[in-house]
């Protein structure tokens, strides 16, 4: 799998979320290079830990703002994080039991969705709280 890396492709014009977002990034970049060095499960538990930590740091930053800007599109946008983060908890479940069948791949799903949900959910976020002066 190619790397899991954030561009300036992927800004969505709000300093603050960009910023996290670069940070989850490299942290869900750290998962894919663990999976293809072929590490056991239990030994990708602290980084798992550490992105399920961080996830909930920011997709709680972005709700703050959503709530914070009475913006209309905030359930469906919470029920995507939610799929994300139902995900990862399952995940991180599987490296608990060090699961040796471990056969998610974790690290590809969290490509695809983090690149679709940038593109599509957060950049609709930023530009309506540029819309409203943040930036
Ligand atoms: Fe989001
Ligand atoms: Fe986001």
């Amino acid at each position: 799998m190619t790397h899991i890396r954030w561009d300036e492709s992927l800004s969505v014009s709000v300093a603050e979320i960009d910023e996290q977002h670069r940070r989850l990034f490299a942290l869900a970049d750290t998962l894919r290079a663990m999976r293809e060095a072929c590490l056991a499960p239990h030994e990708m538990l602290a980084a798992v830990e550490e992105f399920c930590d961080y996830t909930r740091h920011h997709f709680a930053t972005e709700e703050r703002y959503m709530d914070a800007y009475e913006y209309a599109g905030m359930d469906a946008h919470i029920q995507e994080h939610m799929r994300c983060s139902l995900r990862a908890v399952d995940f991180l479940g599987q490296c608990l039991a060090d699961d040796p069948q471990l056969c998610e791949d974790f690290p590809a799903f969290l490509k695809s969705w983090l690149e679709a949900h940038v593109r599509g959910t957060d950049m609709g976020l930023g530009a309506y709280l540029n819309r409203r002066g943040v930036a």
